[in-house]
């Protein structure tokens, strides 16, 4: 095209964009009717967990099984593995839809069910998946009345023993219904990937395929940018019905977590005679950006080399269940991204595409994973039934689904496969990750290895991609000497243990506590024995020049593993979050931050110093921050002045490397901890010192006196009146001077009113068996979070919690608009 041309057609491309295309029709099925028993029906919104409401009761999915990748032999009763909720058994959901006269293709997208979906339209059988993790489509254009209603049933069954952890159960993401015209672009042959990228152009490829009669027809397509510009445009020969296309964009701006610039494709299917309506429209979000990995620079996103400061996370959204939400999903993403870290791990499945559209928009890279088993069981029920009939089809989904996702940056196969060990399993890795590259010949892939020593030997670690290490740093200077890729990632660290706000006395560091209360201590120096703290994962990464990043065990609580309490009722979630159930940080939170955020200051001290009856007793403070030195006060008395010590481990044996991974030294370097303080009354402060020895920042804790008020502190005190989205209100009891009472365990009550209802409760607590769907419950260490839904009418809501045993109540306005 020579430049007058170009011009004039970007200037019709504009004008043509504002039309909208009639024929593709896209509905979200939110109205359904559940029952568990196809007797008895209820009408509820999709996304829906049936599961959540409980009660919890340890006698769902009770597992008397040895946890193998644990090191147990011997079978014991694990009552909250999978979160001691109703989700085992059946499910059904139905729904009526009606499509267009001219309505020439149908199709259902599920975004996940859990699990083993069978769709019935009009009677008859459509369609089915087994893995409740993965989207998949269901062509149900031959069972339409074309002008009536239509009836879809949609079949779950969940066996017990099939999940490690809480699954949820039901229609948990969205339907949507597609309808078109007979000549349709195919939703997933539509693929837009950076080819090269400069300051100066980037080179897209386009990639897309028309399904039915494209005589006299042709696919034009514009690439628009974020204020609306169309920034390249074309238009395929007609008649053609696939092709692949290269494009320049100029000056690109391309996506990174710290600039998420988002671009969109629209393509259109029109008729060769200029008439302007669109036969077919089809929309992609995508951005311009490049991902390698190599010897040379580990990964690098844009050229630039980078290690991953990323969380693992489990589907799960606490008190909502795995019922989908974009506003705590975004929540989520924020509260990760405002420690530092710019990746998450989808572990151990396929993430949902709201989420995938919440990173690409907020900036969070992604490791989008896949399976937790393949041929050999962790659990007898798992997905070991189906991986020999469906894995090739449940990874086509998985990246087909998501391949224009910016965010996504990595594909991973697996996590922990028990096969690791052999030829089998390293053939099966091989097999997985070329249809990976196949589909998708842009993105490196991975999985989580932690049978390290048979990893290396069956060279089940050598044909990945991204050698991906859980735990086991000790384990990584032996090993990076056998990796033909020359670096290895940390795709599972940590997995310490804590609960927010519960200090345990004395501190020690420790990879077996367990109390009668069914807590973690929060001095955050408790592990397991296959993991390690969060210091040894800094060091490894600051230290060594192979490592490309981490993945923490986990940025928040999920529902079942309550390890190390999976033999104690009651328990039933996580303690590995950095932040608990209810999303509330726990101290570590601030250690990450103070290692991560390089673009704000974090100063944090621990632990509260409300503690009538230790007095005179050794209470150790830390600090977790980012300046080099601090001192410390009580009740205005100096406790000295701390520095991050100057710490390494040069490389050594594993059993050396592992010991020194293990003590106060090593905390020494990131963490400042008065070990030897005297608890008493009053007043703990510190004040921190920058590299000049300026005092610069400083932060304090108080004894606090009497309950005598509840705070309420939403996220956000105007939200929108759309029906889904949410206030997250953190609730706490404090003393009269506003000082938190990390004591309080009273039962609240809610009540909310207006342009608004009571959605959900979490106080954090892993042990505690109240419902988060009725309004109440008691607070945990001073604080729950209340969540509050909108309705779809705009006006004020108005939230009221109780004390009744104190006789206190407090009242928040909010608004939804
Ligand atoms: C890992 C496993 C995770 C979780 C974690 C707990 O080995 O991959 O799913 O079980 O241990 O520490």
């Amino acid at each position: 095209m020579n430049i007058q041309k170009s011009i004039l057609f970007l200037v019709f491309a504009c004008c043509a964009m504002s039309l909208q295309a009639k024929t593709r029709i896209e509905r979200d099925l939110r109205h359904w009717s559940f029952s568990r028993d196809s007797v008895r029906w209820q009408t509820v919104e999709v996304p829906h967990d049936w599961a959540i409401d409980g009660p919890f009761d340890k006698r769902w999915d009770l597992q008397r099984v040895a946890i193998e990748q644990n090191g147990e032999r011997q079978a014991t009763e694990k009552s909250g593995r999978s979160g001691a909720l109703p989700w085992i058994g059946r499910g059904y959901y139905r729904t009526t839809v009606s499509v267009p006269a001219d309505c020439r293709h149908a199709e259902l997208l599920f975004d996940g069910a859990m699990s083993e979906p069978v769709v019935y339209v009009n009677g008859r059988k459509a369609g089915r998946w087994a893995y409740g993790y993965n989207a998949f489509r269901v062509d149900i254009t031959p069972f339409l009345n074309r002008n009536g209603r239509n009836m879809i049933v949609v079949s779950l069954n969940n066996r017990e023993e099939s999940s490690r952890w809480y699954p949820g159960a039901g229609l948990y993401r969205p339907v949507k219904l597609i309808t078109t015209a007979a000549t349709r672009l195919d939703d997933w042959s539509v693929f837009v990937r950076t080819v090269s990228l400069t300051p100066a152009e980037a080179q897209l490829r386009i990639d897309w395929k028309a399904v039915g009669p494209m005589k006299g027809k042709r696919v034009e397509g514009r690439v628009i940018d974020d204020e609306g510009h169309v920034v390249a445009a074309f238009r395929a020969p007609t008649g053609q019905t696939a092709e692949s296309r290269l494009l320049t964009v100029a000056r690109p701006r391309p996506w990174s977590p710290e600039s998420p610039a988002l671009y969109r494709l629209s393509l259109d299917i029109r008729q060769a005679d200029g008439r302007r309506q669109a036969i077919d429209r089809h929309t992609t979000r995508f951005g311009i950006r490049t991902v390698t990995v190599g010897r040379e620079g580990g990964f690098m996103l844009n050229g630039r080399s980078r290690k991953f400061k990323g969380v693992c996370l489990h589907h799960d959204l606490g008190p909502l269940g795995t019922a989908v939400n974009k506003a705590a999903l975004i929540r989520q993403i924020e509260t990760m991204k405002e420690m530092g870290c710019d990746a998450i791990r989808t572990s151990h499945n396929m993430p949902s595409t709201m989420q995938m559209e919440v990173c690409d928009s907020l900036g969070m890279m992604v490791m989008a994973e896949s399976f937790d088993m393949w041929f050999y069981p962790k659990c007898k029920n798992g997905y070991v039934r189906f991986f020999g009939e469906w894995a090739d089809r449940d990874i086509t989904n998985l990246v087909l689904n998501h391949r224009n996702h910016p965010s996504i940056v990595m594909w991973s196969i697996g996590n922990e496969i028990p096969e690791q060990w052999s030829e089998e399993g390293r053939e099966t890795a091989r097999r997985l990750q070329d249809l990976c590259h196949r589909l998708d010949p842009t993105r490196p892939v991975t999985q989580g290895i932690d049978r390290i020593d048979e990893a290396l030997r069956s060279g089940f670690a050598q044909v990945m991609d991204v050698p991906g290490y859980n735990y086991r740093d000790y384990k990584y200077s032996s090993g990076i000497g056998r990796l033909p890729q020359g670096f290895l990632l940390g795709s599972e660290t940590a997995s310490t243990v804590s609960s927010r706000g519960v200090y345990k006395f004395p501190v020690t560091i420790s990879d077996h506590a367990v109390y009668p209360d069914g807590q973690c201590s929060g001095y955050d120096t408790e592990f397991c024995s296959w993991s390690n703290l969060p210091d040894a994962d800094f060091l490894m990464q600051d230290d060594r020049p192979y490592t490309i990043g981490q993945f923490v065990w986990t940025g928040y609580d999920y529902l079942g593993e309550p390890t190390p309490y999976d033999e104690y009722w009651p328990s039933r979630s996580s303690y590995f979050g950095i932040c608990d159930l209810a999303g509330l940080p726990k101290d570590r939170y601030w250690l990450y931050r103070s290692v991560w955020n390089k673009r704000k200051h974090t100063l944090h001290l621990l632990p509260h110093w409300t503690w009538p009856g230790r007095e005179g007793q050794t209470t150790p403070v830390f600090v977790y921050t980012d300046y080099p030195e601090a001192e410390l006060f009580i009740n205005g008395k100096s406790q000295g002045r701390l520095r991050h010590t100057i710490y390494s481990l040069p490389p050594a044996d594993e059993a050396t490397e592992k010991r020194q991974m293990e003590t106060m030294d090593l905390l020494r370097r990131y963490r400042l901890m008065w070990t030897d303080v005297t608890y008493e009354p009053g007043e703990v402060k510190v004040v921190a010192y920058d590299a000049t020895g300026k005092a610069v920042d400083s932060t304090l804790v108080r004894t606090a006196g009497s309950p005598a008020r509840l705070r309420l502190e939403p996220d956000r005190p105007v939200i929108h009146a759309d029906g889904d989205d949410l206030c997250f209100i953190t609730v706490s009891m404090t003393d009269e001077a506003g000082n938190l009472v990390p004591t309080a365990d009273d039962q609240l009550i809610f009540d909310v009113e207006g342009a608004g209802a009571f959605k959900a409760v979490c106080n954090g607590d892993a042990t505690s068996l109240e419902s988060f769907t009725r309004p109440q419950m008691k607070l945990f260490a001073g604080q729950l979070v209340l969540v509050v839904k909108s309705g779809t009418a705009a006006g004020d809501i108005r939230v009221t919690v109780r004390a009744p045993r104190r006789n206190l109540s407090a009242t928040l306005r909010l608004k939804a608009k």
